[in-house]
Parts: C-alpha cells; structure tokens; sequence
C-alpha cells in the first residue's frame, strides 16, 4: 500500500521570460526593463513542483516540445520529485512560452504562447487513462485546450477522484459542466470576478459563492492576495484566512502553489480550512522570492517558517 496519496496534474508547462521594471507598463507605454530571466514555469508545471517540493507523491501529464525549453523544465520537475516519465513530446511544436513583466512592488503581467499545451488532447488523456485511475486526486488548470480539462475532470469524476480546478486563465466561454466536476475551485479575486460577471467582487464574494454554487459548484476557495483567503464550504460555511505579512517581491506562481499545497493537504485528510491555512503559508512564501519555479519551497522550508509567520489584519 501507497503511504502518500497521489497527484495528478494536467496541464501546461512554459519557459518564463521574465523582466524586472519598475512597473508593468500600461498599454501603448514602452519602459526600460532592469534585466531578463529564464525561469521554468507554467501554472500546471509549477503546480506539480509545488505539490512535489511539499513531499506528495506527484506525476505530470502535459506536453513539451522538443527543444531545449521543454528538457530545462522537464529537469526542473524531476529535481523537484514528480514524476516525469509521462510527459509527452512534440515534434513539430516548441515548448510552451510566458512573457512576463514584474513591477517593484511584485505586481506582474502575464502573456502566453501556448505552444505544445495547446496539442493536449482527450486522447492523450485516454492513452494515460491508467494514470488517472492510479491516482487519489487530479489538478487541473485552464491553460490546455478546455475540452482537455473537461475531459480530465470528467474522467477523474466519475472515477471518484478528488477534483481541484484553478480556473486560471478564465476562457472566453467557461464551461458549466466543469462545476459540477470540481470538488474544489480555486481562483482569485479577478477570476472569480470574470466567472461570476459581478464587478467589485471583492466586496461580494458571498454573493459570487452563492452564484458559484447555484451552478454546481462545491467548495469555493478564492486568493485575495493582501486581503487573505475567502472560502465558502459545505462543512465550514463561509471563512476568512488572513494573509501573511510579507514583502512582496514577485507574485508570479503563488496561486499555483497556493493550490497544488491546498491539494496536497486535502488528499492527507485535512479539512478545507486547514489545508487552505497550509497554502496560504505556501503562497505567501512564494511572494517573497522571484519568479514561477524558482520562488516554490520545500515542505521543510514551510515548516521552519511557519511559527515565525505573522498574519495582516483582517
Ligand atoms: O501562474 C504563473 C504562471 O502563469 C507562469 O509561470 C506562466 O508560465 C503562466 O503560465
């Protein structure tokens, strides 16, 4: 028998070109950016390193192309402890890519060339069938085609799995169905905004819950970066976490490792409120460090800060 639960994620893998400015630059605007870095990245890839680097037993379904991007980030996964043996490659595409600036006060923004994640079809899903099967629960994200995701959660559904969906980047056309398949959603404050069509949502996120759930949603668990952690849940009823007082260097990834820990930590058997305190340490350690990968910490990390953390106001 297994002694730790085993993750699934599908999703995407990017190499991140990252340029640090004094801000992110407003449409029509040109800066002068400080310097460039090449970082592994992607919010499925950093959410397996996350779910990896906290000691869960994590393998990564996506795909790369071949070329010397998708080898950095398969290497990078495979330091971080997932297994990478089912990372499927690509000829005639290049490896997914994210442009991303970052401000001084850790703001970014955010554009990505999907490349080979756009290639991930329901077949490749039903050629790694046995992966989901084998598996205790499965992350998923929106940066692979969505009748990918939908299929992935389908799948994983009706299989009994555990299902956590960050919903990020919300499409054009969210699918209704994917409520239905998540145990948990996780997005932030500007998805949830975009999901529900409440504008202000920061100010309504009962509201937003509420439209969530009359959808066919379960759990509801929304970052709201300084404002901490929102979560609406059949056992807890609506909560607030308050966020960890850090500086924020560089936000980038923290939402991924924000979910890949609240996964993690569920699939042990903690409670929806506990495991998302766990990742709102996670995340919150996340932002104190620059870029995707490069920013994830170790469980022992997390735990050797943990009683030194001190919490904002609510
Ligand atoms: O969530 C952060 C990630 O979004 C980056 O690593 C980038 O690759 C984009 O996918």
């Amino acid at each position: 028998m297994r002694d730790k639960k085993r993750i699934l994620v599908i999703g995407s893998l990017n190499l991140d070109m990252v340029v640090s400015a004094d801000h992110v630059p407003l449409a029509g605007e040109t800066i002068l950016g400080r310097n460039m870095a090449l970082v592994p990245g992607g919010k499925g890839a950093n959410q397996a390193c996350a779910a990896g680097r906290l000691g869960a037993d994590t393998v990564m379904l996506g795909a790369l192309g071949q070329d010397a991007h998708g080898r950095l980030l398969e290497s990078s996964l495979r330091e971080s402890g997932v297994d990478v043996s089912r990372l499927l490659w690509r000829d005639h595409k290049e490896t997914g890519l994210a442009m991303i600036t970052v401000g001084d006060s850790g703001e970014n923004s955010i554009v990505v060339v999907p490349g080979a994640n756009a290639t991930l079809t329901l077949e490749d899903l039903d050629r790694n069938r046995d992966l989901i099967e084998g598996c205790d629960g499965v992350i998923l994200q929106l940066e692979i085609p969505v009748e990918t995701v939908c299929h992935g959660a389908r799948l994983a559904k009706s299989l009994g799995k555990t299902v956590i969906l960050d919903p990020a980047p919300v499409p054009r056309h969210f699918p209704e169905e994917l409520y239905g398949y998540a145990d948990v959603i996780k997005p932030n404050e500007t998805e949830l905004g975009m999901l529900t069509g409440i504008s202000d949502v920061t100010n309504h996120l009962e509201e937003a819950a509420e439209v969530i759930r009359n959808r066919g949603g379960k759990d509801l668990v929304v970052t709201l970066g300084e404002k901490g952690v929102f979560l609406a849940s059949k056992v807890y009823g609506i909560r607030r976490i308050p966020a960890v007082k850090v500086k924020a260097v560089d936000t980038t990834a923290a939402g991924d490792a924000f979910t890949a820990a609240l996964a993690y930590q569920l699939l042990e058997g903690r409670g929806l409120l506990e495991a998302a305190e766990f990742a709102n340490l996670v995340s919150a350690m996340v932002v104190t460090r620059k870029g995707a990968q490069s920013s994830i910490p170790s469980m022992e990390e997390v735990e050797n800060w943990r009683d030194a953390a001190e919490f904002l106001e609510g």
